[in-house]
Order: structure tokens, then sequence, then C-alpha cells
């Protein structure tokens, strides 16, 4: 049995003091939770995140990194500068990423390399947008994409990676897939890496679900037969919101 993994992406919000007041309310709300439970915040909330996370089982991500251990890249942060204050996970390839920030799928898999090397787990983004969908070409640019993530990874590595299924269309907007839809586009996404890692791999791989997730449609979506857990961005900001998620089978 696959362990649910339940991840907040704050995205662009939050403060450093808003962050210690979310992490002290959400923090006696998720203890007892059997999911792994992840805050993905900004550079500038990593630190007091980390600190006020301490003994707590809520563990921190930050939401992007250059693939270059150092260097002159003006406004960069490295795997190796996530790793040295402690972070354990890293979002690589989100969608408003590739959609504004030139992320491609070939930067995504160098950066998906540079976090393992920090000993980083990543979560990795991949998704269609509306057109592509309407196209009927979903499972071809979802499993293009994760295919392209993955090039070059040892069966290890690859049962390391959480991989995200976001589709662009759902993400902010209100529109989730249904619970059917998102979980035969996760299926087609494991599919694709027993294709080429082989199913005892492909089975160990965690992927969530992303895109208008909140409490009322967490338990539908957690529950399929694929769907292991959520990266949940505008109902993680508020801790209240997130618990419910986090403790949807409760
Ligand atoms: P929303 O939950 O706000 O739709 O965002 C999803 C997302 O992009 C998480 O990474």
């Amino acid at each position: 049995m696959r362990k649910k993994v339940i991840a907040g992406n704050w995205k662009m919000n939050m403060l450093p003091d808003e962050t210690i007041r979310y992490i002290e309310e959400l923090t006696p709300l998720v203890k007892d939770s059997k999911a792994e439970v992840i805050l993905c915040v900004p550079y500038t909330d990593l630190f007091y995140a980390l600190l006020n996370v301490q003994g707590t089982n809520i563990k921190i991500g930050a939401q992007n990194m250059h693939f270059e251990e150092k260097g002159a890249y003006t406004g960069e942060i490295s795997g190796k500068m996530l790793k040295s204050i402690g972070v354990e996970y890293v979002i690589i390839g989100h969608s408003e990423r590739r959609e504004y920030f030139a992320e491609t799928n070939e930067t995504v898999n160098k950066k998906i390399k540079s976090a393992f090397s920090y000993g980083l787990k990543p979560i990795v983004c991949v998704g269609e947008k509306l057109e592509e969908r309407e196209a009927g070409k979903t499972v071809e640019i979802i499993t293009n994409q994760t295919e392209k993530a993955l090039e070059g990874l040892s069966n290890e590595q690859v049962e390391n990676v959480i991989i995200a299924y976001e589709p662009i269309w759902a993400i902010g907007t209100g529109k989730t897939a249904t619970s059917d839809d998102a979980n035969d586009s996760v299926k087609s996404i494991r599919t694709k890496i027993a294709e080429i890692y082989g199913k005892e791999t492909a089975e160990k791989v965690i992927i969530q679900y992303g895109g208008s997730v909140k409490s009322s449609n967490a338990k539908e979506l957690f529950s399929t037969s694929d769907i292991d857990g959520g990266l949940v961005g505008g109902a993680s900001l508020k801790p209240d919101e997130f618990s419910k998620i986090v403790n949807y089978d409760e």
C-alpha cells in the first residue's frame, strides 16, 4: 500500500509571521495524520517554517530550484542551498513555472537529477492544457512529460519521485477533474512508468492529483485506486481547511 502524501503549495503567498501562526494552528490539527504532510512555502518563509515544524510531523518543501550547484545565476537558489537549511522536498516543473518562467521538459529533468544529488525529494508536476484535453491529447501530453522528466533516472530514484498530475484547466479555477477522470490520467502515468521501469517500480511511485482540491472533494479523489494524495494550492492557505484535506478519511 502506498502512503498518501498531501502537500500544500502556497505559491507566492504568506509572510514569515503568517507562516509561524499557520504552523502553530496546523500542528495540532494534523498531528495524528496517517498521510505525509508537506508545506511547500516561498523561499523567504523556508527558514521560519523549518524552525517551527521541529518536533512535528510536518515536512517542508521549496517550490523550485536551479539545477546548477552554484555560480553566476543571479536570483536563483540551488538544491544544495535548500538542503543546507534542512528542506526535504522541492516542487519541480509546476505548470506556472512552465508557462511563465520558461521551464521545459529538459530543465525539469536536470532539476530532478540535481535534487536527487543533494538528497531532496522532487515533486514533479505534469498536466495538460484545456485545448490539449479537448483535442483528446491528455494521455499523450502527460505521459510524454513524465517520460522526459524521468529520463536517465535509476529505478530507485524513480521510486522516490512524487508526481503531481495537475490538469492546468483545473488549477485555481474551481473546476476539478472528476475523480474517475483524474484517476484514469494518473493510471496512464503509472502505466507509462511501468513500460519503462517495470511494474514493481511503477507500483511504488506516489502520484498526486492537483487542481482545485478542497475539503469537500478530497475524499472522493483520494479514495480512488491510483491517486495517492494531492498537491493543494488555494485551499492550503487556511490551516483549518488544509487540515480537513489532510484528514479526509475521518
Ligand atoms: P489550486 O488548488 O489553487 O487549484 O492549485 C493547484 C496547484 O497548482 C497546486 O500546485
